[in-house]
């Protein structure tokens, strides 16, 4: 549920400009209010409650406008092009006596002012509009601390800020990143007139990091001989191995010099942090091992009790509503829209957000208006964050001020709203920095992820105060990523992985409770089943005579692990084995893994030339499996809870139709999150050298900034869907 009152932070916001129509027959009272509004359109929700004393299954509401039209909703299906029909979706068509649902919606007013349209529809009545007792003024005060007087002159610096997949609302003139070496907004009044977050005027002190990266970045694959296992998110650039001559134990990490391996005595130690293994305390172990278990707690700190098994089994899930707005605007969005998608609290200004935007608080809140039991939340501000690639660096650095603001002003703030009572009823998932602990196995050639090795400040010093401070929270269940099978399959990586991210686990407070499992492909595009490839992973290629492994082929070189499905359930087997309960569970991100469409095979290809069947028989359609910048794939499986053994749920983590990095340095400029850099691995026209081959990044043109909406991106995603949508 929207929360104005909280949202007015420096910003333009009419308050409960509203109105009411009596109930009808079902005695249902509808109100019309406005959240927000700008210039050229406005923000608002309308409300249904159920004012009479039997439920209401299933409602609708019409209105009609003069003017203004609508230009997206969310929470409800809207039908029509004025005038316009919303009824209930799946899930808030019941309501009980005194139960209400709420709806959002987006409006251009055309010209015109805000209107008040009557509301009419099966359980609201056409009576005339009543403004509500809470409601503001009719005219919308465009006043706000954040915004510049229109009349002070533009200084050199400043800028309008605007994204990269929007439109420059600020700045006809301009294209790029919103401004020019100085060169400002047309005017201040332009800019200023804008709804935030298009039209903050500011002054950015970053400068955008394009200039400083070089053609060659940091992820760009390296020609090092060092014959070491691949590594995706990863670079493809350490390392790949040669099909002729590598076994997929691969070299010791004591072998030459290698710094890509993790030795023991690199391995940042474990009394950096708030509690070591020995100090593990037993109080979870009480998670139950059935499925279902109750959640008591109490009503007025900290929740206690039990945690679930898993606690996806009888899942209501949130459905984030900014995200479902967007897709439900794009072509064949609507199959989608209902889908619950993370969170991503991705640096410290996401969670209490002062533009207007959704913070942790409101999509926790929308969770509960929604009757939500589950909702995702990536935790993902780790200093050096993204240390291999660019395209998400983070905003904190490796040391001990970005230490310390992780975890005071991003950690612990999380803390205290995931500790509010009134979330108690939410079983709050949380992603725990996707990428971090695998750079650690395989990316240490890279100064930013070497020095995130640091004891004290290090990532696994930091993931284990974050599973610390969660622990206590009994409906926070904490999932540890760990990269995907293209990255970490490979026995030496497997091996690495599982004692790093193990012992990192095992240093926090709760020890091996910390954790309610683990969490593969985050924002990957590796899929669940190879279902023409898996039965030949570990056996001979069939045309071969029996001399040469399957797993020798140029795409999948020598890894064991052609799928998540076999890669997940082997990591819970192993973890298990190093002494982690038998009740965690697994989760793979599918939002993007389904590789459907024309080019998916239907069957196995009958070539006798290894490369080619492997290549003909894939659905994995990428030129190199390390390849993770908006890729051709598909929407993967729904979300859904026990899809497989040891698996707790398909989730969809990287909400589709976001952008993974910008495919230009010309649109890799953030200023909301200017740390964001141009990875070369999001550029179309990149090719890099993996084995023996050339290959290009297959990545998407014109891709805005990482996070940011690309509308081209969610097409091919929606028209690659497997299974297809319905
Ligand atoms: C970006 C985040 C974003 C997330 C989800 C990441 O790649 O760095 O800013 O929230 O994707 O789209």
């Amino acid at each position: 549920m929207m929360t104005p009152t909280r949202k007015t932070l420096g910003l333009a916001i009419a308050l409960g400009l509203g109105l009411s129509a009596a109930g009808q027959s079902a005695n249902a009272a509808c109100t019309y209010k406005i959240s927000n509004e700008w210039s050229t359109g406005l923000t608002g929700e309308i409300i249904v409650t159920n004012s009479g004393s039997s439920a209401v299954n299933g409602w609708s509401v019409g209105w009609q406008y003069t003017t203004n039209r609508l230009t997206g909703s969310w929470n409800a299906q809207v039908s029509g092009s004025n005038p316009y029909t919303a009824s209930n979706v799946s899930w808030n068509g019941t309501l009980q006596p005194g139960g209400s649902a709420t709806f959002g919606f987006q409006v251009d007013k055309r010209g015109g002012s805000a209107e008040m349209p009557t509301l009419t529809g099966s359980i609201c009545s056409g009576t005339p509009p009543v403004t509500t007792s809470s409601s503001a003024p009719s005219s919308i005060a465009v006043t706000s601390t954040s915004r510049s007087s229109s009349s002070t002159p533009i200084v050199s610096g400043e800028q309008c800020n605007w994204y990269g997949s929007l439109q420059p609302l600020c700045a006809t003139t301009q294209s790029g990143w919103g401004y020019e070496n100085g060169k400002s907004c047309v005017s201040r009044t332009t800019c200023a007139a804008q709804p935030a977050p298009y039209g903050v005027v500011g002054t950015t002190s970053s400068v955008p990091r394009s200039s400083s990266v070089p053609a060659t970045s940091s992820s760009r694959p390296s020609s090092s001989s060092t014959p070491a296992t691949s590594s995706s998110r990863p670079s493809s650039s350490s390392v790949i191995s040669t099909s002729t001559s590598r076994s997929s134990s691969s070299v010791s990490c004591s072998e030459g010099n290698n710094p890509s391996c993790y030795t023991s005595s690199s391995r940042p130690s474990s009394s950096s942090v708030p509690a070591t293994s020995s100090s593990v305390v037993a109080t979870s172990t009480s998670r139950s091992s059935s499925s279902v278990a109750t959640t008591s707690r109490s009503s007025s700190s900290v929740p206690v009790g039990p945690r679930l098994d898993n606690p996806f089994v009888g899942a209501n899930w949130y459905v984030d509503p900014i995200w479902s707005a967007k897709a439900q605007a794009e072509t064949g969005g609507s199959k989608v829209s209902g889908y619950n998608t993370a969170v991503w609290m991705d640096r410290i200004g996401a969670i209490e957000p002062t533009d207007g935007s959704y913070g942790l608080r409101d999509h926790l809140n929308a969770a509960l208006a929604q009757n939500a039991n589950v909702i995702q939340v990536v935790v993902y501000d780790l200093p050096n964050r993204d240390c291999k690639a660019l395209a998400s660096n983070g905003e904190l650095k490796q040391g001990v001020e970005g230490s310390t603001r992780y975890r005071t002003e991003y950690v612990d703030k999380i803390v205290s709203i995931f500790s509010d009572p009134k979330y108690a009823s939410l079983r709050i998932i949380a992603i725990i920095e996707p990428d971090s602990l695998p750079n650690l196995v395989t990316n240490l050639n890279d100064p930013d992820c070497q020095a995130a090795t640091d004891p004290t400040y290090g990532y696994i010093a930091n993931t284990r105060y974050t599973l610390s401070k969660l622990y206590p929270l009994t409906n926070v269940y904490s999932y540890v990523d760990i990269g995907h099978s293209g990255w970490l399959g490979w026995d030496d990586n497997f091996g690495k992985a599982v004692t790093l991210i193990g012992d990192a686990i095992k240093g926090a407070t709760g020890g091996v409770n910390s954790v309610a499992g683990f969490v593969s492909n985050t924002a990957g595009y590796t899929p669940l089943y190879e279902p023409f490839l898996d039965s030949l992973a570990n056996s001979a290629f069939p045309g071969s005579g029996g001399g040469t492994q399957t797993r020798q082929a140029t795409f999948f070189e020598w890894n064991p692990y052609f799928s998540e499905v076999a890669f997940v359930q082997a990591w819970r087997t192993r973890m298990i084995a190093a002494g982690f309960p038998a009740t965690i569970g697994m989760l793979v991100d599918t939002s993007r893994n389904g590789w459907g469409g024309p080019n998916r095979p239907t069957a196995a290809s009958t070539s006798t030339v290894l490369d080619t069947f492997v290549d003909q028989s894939r659905v994995d359609k990428r030129t190199h499996r390390g390849n993770w910048c908006n890729q051709k794939g598909g929407i993967g499986e729904r979300p859904q809870a026990t899809p497989a053994p040891g698996i707790d749920a398909y989730v969809w983590v990287k909400p589709p139709g976001e952008s993974d990095g910008a495919a230009s340095l010309e649109l890799s400029f953030d200023p909301q999150d200017p740390a964001k850099g141009f990875d070369r691995m999001c550029d179309p026209t990149y090719t890099y050298s993996a084995g023996n081959s050339t290959v290009a990044t297959g990545a998407l043109a014109n891709a805005p900034v990482a996070g940011r909406w690309f509308k081209e991106g969610f097409t091919v995603l929606v028209n690659n869907a497997y299974p297809a949508l319905q």
